[in-house]
């Protein structure tokens, strides 16, 4: 068996040392052009023609739980595309989601600019019934946030494209319902996958609809927001700012709006990081189980290409 590794930005050594750990009859290899065909892929952002010297995969592990770039590539049909399904990255996410809602709900930016200078002031207790946290995308991550946040007695409210059931959340689902969601929200949390129909979707029209002092957490992609829509509806006092992990552009240019908006805070995608050992694990457990011959479906997180996540 040979696995072939192709994970752009990625330390290799650890990864392939883990691979051999687990598979030690194996080869694994770092790929570069005109490598030897291999049984099993793991990748992150691999190049087309990564892809098209594969004839003979049996499946593709991503090293993350987005799938976008791999979805833009020309991928060999049959061939079962695998995302990490959690791998520790959802309780990273609860905690990034919930520090930025209560960051913001408890005006602590404002409180570490008065100790800044000294000052001993208080603001006045907000009610958090009246900021009530939508989370788009009820999947593996959005789930877990949606259920953190209700820990805090936040009303939560969650959008989905298949209809859910969460304790404590007022789940929607659909494209029709997507008005009633947004119009209920304040904070809005973006963890949908990126996809034709999510791209772009926080834009004017769409965050115009949250209530008065919305506030935008952006965990997923870049691409779900339009830039200048934020800014403009921010600077117009529609929104009151935005917590943002994720840009079209990464690294976040040095020229854009984003880093000197005085409230917006920018993190550098690293709200839920990919941990090399849950990872590993759970993609080793994954080939053992095609090696196997237990069928594909049997597998947790592989992708839909219909639905392209
Ligand atoms: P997931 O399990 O696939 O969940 C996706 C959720 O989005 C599902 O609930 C799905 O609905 C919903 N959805 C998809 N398309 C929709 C649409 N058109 N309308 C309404 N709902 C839609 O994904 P995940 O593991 O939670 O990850 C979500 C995303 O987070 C990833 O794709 C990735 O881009 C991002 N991410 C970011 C970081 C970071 O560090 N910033 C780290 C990890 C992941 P159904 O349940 O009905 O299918
Ligand atoms: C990170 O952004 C991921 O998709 O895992």
């Amino acid at each position: 068996m040979l696995i072939s590794f192709c994970c752009a930005g990625t330390k290799s050594q650890p990864w392939l040392e883990g691979l051999h750990a687990a598979f030690p009859g194996a080869e694994v290899e770092v790929w570069s052009a005109g490598a030897p065909a291999a049984d099993y892929a793991v990748v992150w952002t691999p190049p087309q023609q990564f892809i098209d010297e594969q004839p003979r995969l049996k499946g593709i592990f991503n090293i993350g739980a987005g799938v976008d770039a791999l979805m833009k590539l020309r991928l060999p049909p049959g061939v079962p595309v695998v995302r990490l399904d959690d791998a520790g990255m959802s309780v990273q996410m609860a905690e990034y989601v919930c520090h930025a809602v209560i960051r913001h709900f408890r005006e602590f930016d404002g409180y570490e600019a008065d100790a800044a200078q000294g000052k001993w002031s208080y603001r006045k207790p907000h009610l958090r019934q009246d900021f009530p946290v939508g989370v788009m995308g009820l999947g593996v991550l959005g789930e877990r946030v949606s259920r953190a946040l209700t820990q805090f007695d936040f009303p939560v409210m969650g959008w989905s494209r298949s209809a859910k059931s969460i304790d404590g959340v007022q789940c929607f689902s659909g494209e029709a319902a997507f008005n009633d969601f947004l119009a209920a929200s304040r904070i809005l949390v973006c963890l949908l996958p990126l996809t034709p129909d999510t791209d772009n979707i926080m834009r004017q029209d769409t965050l115009a609809r949250l209530k008065p002092g919305g506030y935008v957490i952006n965990v997923a992609r870049g691409s779900h927001l339009v830039d200048d829509d934020l800014i403009a509806l921010i600077d117009s006092g529609h929104l009151a700012g935005a917590t943002l992990d994720v840009f079209r552009t990464e690294p976040l240019p040095a020229a854009h709006p984003f880093w000197r908006h005085p409230q917006i805070i920018v993190t550098p995608h690293t709200s839920a990081r990919t941990l090399r050992e849950e990872s590993l694990t759970q993609i080793a457990g994954k080939i053992r189980t095609l090696e196997d011959g237990a069928p594909i479906a049997s597998l947790a997180g592989v992708v839909d290409p219909n639905k392209g996540y």
